[in-house]
């Protein structure tokens, strides 16, 4: 390299990092002085994949590079990615737009970077392949952004590959039941028209309650009684005496002075974060948390700091932000819905306290799991009542359908009239939060259903482990079969279910790639039959695909 390529170069870096930046505030809202060259995309800025994958996809159709180019990719921090920008150019200066073309324009004269910045951002227009099946290689993360003037592009795209893997029978998304979800349930295969009656290890009704004559009479009861749904929101006659209740019985189960139903527990997380954090706040969240509290903290307009799923990492995070103004927030799942391993709640609390921060933990698969009485993580680690804010969805152990939040009255108060999810939505009818009461009742009273339930999880994971298979950290009764590779993850599922057995098969977005999973979900309901015959199923269906395992 010539002493002028390398001057060349020099300023071509300083104005790819000038763009680079530019192009990261325009994507993220992040203000240019928060944004330091050598910021790490995920844990200092908390930009999640996606939006990387936004920033990369407008810096190159800025740049006039294509968009399958694969220049930027890998690059974890913003100063890494300018320099990748500015190597792409290759001595070139960097992305002349068509306006410069011809009037001598170089890289780091200065004018560039106004250029670029004034150039609007061009989508280019591109013919999509669609390779047969058996050739595949593109997981779902390759439609999320496909920069196109055409909006539908990248929905084209993905239809024709979604067809593809489903008639392959690997997409086995969405089909529907025609019998109650108990330990087996009959699936419609709506691609074969075949009915088959499969062993079920895909359902979240840990405790069985879902079809408990008791809860169902109970919701037809207050049916009768109530009407078939609310007809506002709850500030403004939707609510019913049976949501004051539900939200008394929830307090008194996760030991807090009060508590606040949502709709759903996707809006719970969404709502309460978004209610409590503003653009001076900094939220810390777990990689690995749910997708709705992913999706709180970026409406929330908070800056995110993602934490790489480690206290180390957690307290590396909070500080780094010691010195920052605004509030603070920790999130975190109390069992890691794709992984099944529980946080460390005793260490988490403990920085908390340590960093002046508040701590949100979602149980939405710790309900009914941990603790003697079900209550979740808190009372699992003997630390009832002792967190900030608790989050449930009803969607699981509690068999209905909703969220809740307990805290402080006065923290609950505060959501009633902040929190939009619950301000501006409907909530549930109140037939399903009698079917919520009658199944809390339940849990309290028939503590054997948690014992059974540990008994499943012990005897499928010993017998799974036996096996050799990578249960990666589980501790509860999600037991994922770490694959890693989409394509065999995909292959073991669609084995799994020609052996008449049906578990989720995780792949991006509920993963991310690289990390494919199968996941087995336990319940109280399982028999000791059922459960030697689904490790049967795993094991014979790891030997006919070739996954690996390690005896
Ligand atoms: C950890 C976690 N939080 C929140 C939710 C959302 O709950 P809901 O289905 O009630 O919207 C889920 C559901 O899968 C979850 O696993």
């Amino acid at each position: 390299m010539t002493d002028t390529q390398m001057t060349l170069q020099d300023t071509q870096f300083d104005d790819a990092l000038a763009l680079t930046l530019y192009v990261v505030q325009q994507q993220t809202g992040y203000p240019l002085d928060q944004l330091e060259a050598d910021a790490e995309f995920e844990t200092d800025l908390g930009i999640d994949s996606i939006v990387q994958l936004e920033i990369t996809a407008d810096l190159l159709a800025r740049c006039g590079l294509p968009s399958d180019s694969g220049k930027l990719s890998g690059a974890a921090s913003i100063d890494e990615m300018a320099r990748k920008l500015a190597r792409a150019f290759d001595g070139r200066p960097v992305a002349a737009p068509p306006a410069a073309k011809g009037q001598g324009k170089t890289a780091g004269d200065g004018e560039l970077l106004d250029m670029l910045l004034k150039t609007p951002h061009k989508a280019p227009k591109e013919t999509p392949t669609f390779p047969a099946p058996t050739t595949e290689t593109r997981t779902m993360r390759d439609f999320a952004d496909m920069p196109h003037r055409d909006l539908f592009h990248k929905v084209e795209a993905f239809d024709a590959f979604y067809k593809t893997q489903r008639d392959a029978g690997f997409y086995w998304y969405g089909m529907p039941l025609e019998s109650p979800c108990q330990n087996r349930a009959v699936i419609h295969d709506e691609v074969s028209g075949q009915r088959t009656e499969f062993l079920m290890f895909a359902s979240n009704n840990y405790l069985g309650l879902a079809n408990d004559p008791r809860v169902i009479e109970a919701i037809r009861d207050a049916a009768s009684r109530y009407g078939a749904t609310n007809t506002g929101c709850r500030l403004i006659g939707g609510s019913n005496v049976l949501h004051k209740e539900l939200e008394r019985k929830l307090a008194d189960l996760k030991g807090t002075e009060d508590s606040i139903v949502f709709p759903s527990g996707y809006s719970a997380n969404v709502g309460t974060i978004s209610a409590l954090m503003g653009s001076r706040d900094i939220v810390f969240t777990d990689a690995l948390n749910h997708m709705s509290i992913q999706d709180g903290c970026k409406l929330s307009g908070a800056s995110r700091r993602i934490y790489q799923h480690t206290t180390g990492a957690l307290e590396r995070a909070l500080e780094r932000s010691a010195d920052a103004d605004g509030g603070r927030l920790i999130v975190t799942d109390g069992v890691f819905s794709m992984h099944g391993d529980i946080v460390d709640l005793p260490r988490v609390v403990e920085l908390a306290r340590k960093y002046d921060a508040k701590v949100l933990v979602d149980d939405a698969h710790s309900t009914g799991v941990l603790g003697k009485t079900g209550s979740g993580t808190s009372e699992h680690f003997g630390m009832k009542g002792q967190i900030d804010l608790e989050l449930g969805t009803f969607s699981k152990t509690l068999a209905g359908v909703g969220g809740f939040v307990a805290a402080r009255a006065d923290v609950v108060e505060y959501l009633r009239f902040y929190a939009n999810s619950y301000v501006f939505a409907a909530t549930i009818p109140a037939h399903v939060a009698a079917g919520l009461i009658a199944s809390i009742d339940i849990m309290k009273s028939e503590p054997q259903r948690i014992e059974t339930l540990w008994r499943n999880i012990d005897h499928l994971k010993s017998e799974l482990l036996k096996a050799g298979f990578d249960l990666g950290e589980t501790q509860s009764a999600i037991l994922p079969i770490v694959i890693g590779d989409d394509r065999k993850t995909l292959e073991m599922g669609r084995a799994v279910r020609a052996r008449g057995m049906f578990c989720q098969t995780v792949v991006f977005p509920g993963v991310a790639v690289g990390d494919a999973r199968l996941r087995i979900s336990v319940t109280s309901e399982h028999t000791l039959e059922d459960l030697d015959l689904a490790a049967q199923i795993v094991i014979d269906s790891a030997e006919e695909v070739g996954v690996q395992t390690h005896v």
